[in-house]
């Protein structure tokens, strides 16, 4: 009966698949007709996105809109003798935004950061969150989501990770094609963005990022392939920044030979927002210049390089007739293959579901990173609980920026905070409602809690004093168009932690920042939880995490540094220059971002990639690799093993039981959850090293939910790229033949069995 349901399965792929393929060349078929039928005009008109207009905003209003009902981050008018639907653009990850666009907008779903969602590990909340994303933004007549944000952490300071999954390529890579997929299934075209390496926001129009080539194909380059391979995203928006020398939106190497020629891609370019400086940039495969209007305003032009100069250029010959068919098919390609010019009505919005997805995500993403015994708190018991700091009276914060989005009924508060650059006025402490104070009151019904503000230390520590426990809260406002330029909390918070601490034990801290954060205060207090910007269900997530109704399950998917001088930059170039001043950032590093640079260097970080307490515990055993032998850390160090591993099989027992050798690596092994309380664990898997070197790699992962006793078995294979260095000479990956050592851990730095595997040399892919 299984073998039967197992080949059924298998025959239903392979016919989805095909279906899939047939769609696609049918959508290619589509758009070389819809092409053909189009005058040049028409041609042209698909060319740019027109930005909506904001009242008080810094671009005048543009007439182009003024018509529209809906106006958008970025319209482009359709063709309708043609069946082409005006196409209505909005951000973006987290939820459908508003700069102003709709007064009357009742508000949408503030759902999590994005790196709430890489906490989870979780590709089916990513998904979840994306349909429900797509939905509320179809009900609004939005048919372009620019979301899927994934720019890997490589900077601890970058304003803009809260919007990113994370420092490693292959999570990021599933998690923003989960996102995508959910959007695309709704009939809503998503971006992958920004590519490439936009990995710092301080002067960003004038950043040039430096890298080793190879290096980039094995770290941002990779999460996009591997995303773009997973969801066949409709469209691409090109980052601000320059990657050697070369504006992301005007690089030959990265669109045309990269994107397009080694991977295939068949979906269109878009510029980000202010990102087009020339209209050559449409000869060096840009398809669509964005919020035409940003670019005058930006670089000082006379006109949107994407309208007359482009059309100037293909008059004089100089774009060539197939590259503007080219661009147009492909955003007509994206159209057909998402389906968005079939829209039927739009699919129902249930807003009460979409807080239920938002607050299982905040409930999957919370992070413990500390816990000596505080946490759960008791909850039947009449303590005295001093919440402190943190506009915790009022509610939980968002990062800001273009993905910031409001709620329904608004936010609780907003204080304007302001800064330098374009993006300045739009740096606000946004409160979403309810607060942590009326959340952690609901879960602690027999308590009496007192707020107080953090407003000084001295008066913190007062209040702290006479409570029976603490609960501080610690918030940092980050985002779009500026980097932090260091690791403290703002306000004296830091000062205001300590004297808490100080004055009263059992302290626990909750963090609601985008990135980690030096915590000066980590020894003094009991228990640290790392919220991040957990949304609007944010408050209940973290209340219930306090109380032990949600056991945390969260892992960090960024490692938290000691201290900046054992990151790759401990100085951040161009931190503190003017707006519109050049800067260099050298991410010599090239492939090993994050914890592959702790591991290389031999780091001890404050928290590993990959950490996250649990109120129970997990043990591994008989972890089989293919091709390979298997012995626990202990036996590896020459000790005896420990009674965590004890039922791991001894060396020989692994032999015995060897899966076969194949063309990558397969890992089984057994999750078992030996506490007394139901959790979910995330096991991974890394390559430790290599043939003749020392290298990391997150090679697979899984969130494992288990009963008290439960054990489940879980097997995960490995993409050969993730094995594999890529030769830049032969411009294709390669295996190098012998011997690879594979680790099964709880963290980049807390590997728990190791294995082998022998590898035969190949070259493949590209
Ligand atoms: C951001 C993009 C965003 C765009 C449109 C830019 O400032 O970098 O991520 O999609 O604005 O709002």
């Amino acid at each position: 009966m299984k073998a039967f349901v197992a080949s059924f399965v298998a025959l239903a792929l392979i016919v989805a698949s095909v279906q899939v393929l047939a769609q696609e060349s049918q959508a290619d078929v589509r758009a070389r007709e819809a092409e053909q039928e189009m005058t040049d005009d028409e041609r042209f008109s698909l060319l740019i996105s027109i930005l909506g207009n904001v009242s008080g905003g810094s671009i005048a209003p543009d007439p182009r809109v003024a018509h529209l009902e809906n106006p958008s981050a970025g319209w482009t008018p359709g063709i309708p003798r043609l069946g082409i639907p005006d196409l209505q653009a909005s951000d973006a990850s987290m939820g459908v935004t508003n700069p102003g666009y709709r007064p009357d907008d009742p508000g949408a779903t503030a759902f999590p950061a994005s790196i709430v969602v890489g906490s989870s590990f979780n590709a089916e909340l990513a998904r979840e969150g994306g349909v429900a994303i797509a939905r509320e933004a179809r009900s609004r007549g939005f048919n372009i989501m620019l979301a899927g944000g994934m720019n890997l952490t490589r900077e601890v300071r970058n304003g803009r990770n809260f919007e990113y999954y994370g420092e490693d390529p292959l999570l990021s890579a599933i998690l923003a094609s989960e996102q995508v997929n959910g959007i695309q299934s709704q009939q809503v075209i998503s971006t992958l963005k920004h590519y490439t390496l936009n990995a710092n926001e301080t002067n960003r129009h004038w950043l040039d990022a430096i890298i080793d080539p190879v290096g980039h194909r094995e770290s941002d380059l990779l999460a996009f392939q591997i995303a773009i391979e997973r969801s066949q995203p409709g469209a691409i928006m090109s980052g601000y920044n320059k990657i050697n020398g070369q504006y992301a939106g005007g690089s030959h190497h990265l669109l045309n030979e990269v994107l397009k020629g080694a991977w295939g891609y068949k979906g269109y370019v878009m510029s980000d927002w202010g990102a087009t400086p020339e209209w050559q940039y449409a000869l060096h495969g840009l398809d669509q210049e964005s919020g035409a209007q940003a670019d005058p305003f930006m670089w000082g032009l006379d006109t949107e390089p994407f309208t007359e100069p482009l059309r100037q250029a293909y008059a004089d010959g100089k774009l060539p007739k197939e590259r503007l068919s080219d661009m147009v098919r492909r955003i007509l390609r994206s159209v057909y293959a998402v389906g968005i010019d079939k829209w039927g009505p739009a699919p129902a919005v249930d807003m009460a579901k979409h807080n239920e997805i938002a607050l299982k995500i905040a409930r999957q993403g919370i992070v413990l990173l500390k816990n000596e015994a505080a946490l759960p708190m008791p909850t039947d018991e009449p303590l005295k609980i001093a919440v402190i700091g943190g506009y915790a009276q009022q509610g939980v914060i968002s990062g800001t920026g273009s993905g910031a989005v409001a709620p329904v009924g608004g936010f609780e508060s907003v204080i304007k905070i302001g800064g330098a650059g374009v993006m300045g006025k739009h740096r606000n402490l946004f409160l979403f409602r309810p607060s942590p104070v009326a959340e952690l009151q609901k879960a602690f019904l027999n308590a009496e809690i007192e707020f107080d503000p953090g407003y000084t230390p001295a008066e913190a520590a007062m209040t702290a004093r006479r409570a029976d426990v603490v609960i501080v809260f610690g918030i940092r406002v980050e985002g779009e168009g500026f980097d932090l330029p260091d690791l403290s909390l703002p306000w004296g918070q830091d000062a205001v932690i300590d004297a808490v601490a100080t004055a009263n034990p059992n302290t626990v801290v909750v963090l609601e920042t985008g990135n980690p954060v030096s915590m000066p205060w980590r020894d003094n207090v009991k228990a640290i939880v790392q919220a991040w910007y957990p949304g609007q269900a944010g408050a209940q997530a973290i209340a219930e995490v306090i109380a032990g109704k949600v056991n945390p399950s969260g892992r960090t998917p960024i490692t938290w540094p000691a201290s900046l001088t054992d990151t790759p930059r401990p100085t951040l170039p161009g931190l503190g220059t003017p707006w519109g001043t050049p800067v260099t950032i050298r991410y010599d590093e090239g492939a090993e971002v994050g914890y592959r640079w702790y591991a290389k260097k031999d780091i001890k970080p404050l928290y590993a990639f990959g950490h996250g307490l649990s109120y129970t515990n997990f043990a591994y055993e008989n972890l089989r690799i293919s091709g390979g032998t298997v012995e626990t850390a202990a036996e590896r160090d020459g000790q005896a093993v420990t009674a965590v591993n004890a039922t791991t099989p001894s060396v020989a027992e692994a032999e015995a039981s060897l899966l076969s050798g194949g063309e990558t690596v397969t890992a089984t092994f057994t999750v078992t959850n030996t506490g007394d309380r139901e959790g979910a664990d995330v096991p991974q898997l890394y390559l430790t090293a290599a043939p003749d070197e020392q290298r990391m790699r997150l090679l697979g992962f899984k969130r494992v939910v288990l009963k008290p006793g439960e054990s489940k078995q879980v097997t995960l294979t490995v993409d050969p790229r993730l094995l594999a260095r890529f030769d830049g000479k032969a411009n294709q990956w390669r295996i190098a033949e012998g011997e690879y050592q594979i680790a099964l851990g709880k963290s980049a730095n807390d590997l728990v069995l190791m294995g082998s595997a022998d590898l035969q040399g190949k070259l493949f892919g590209h």
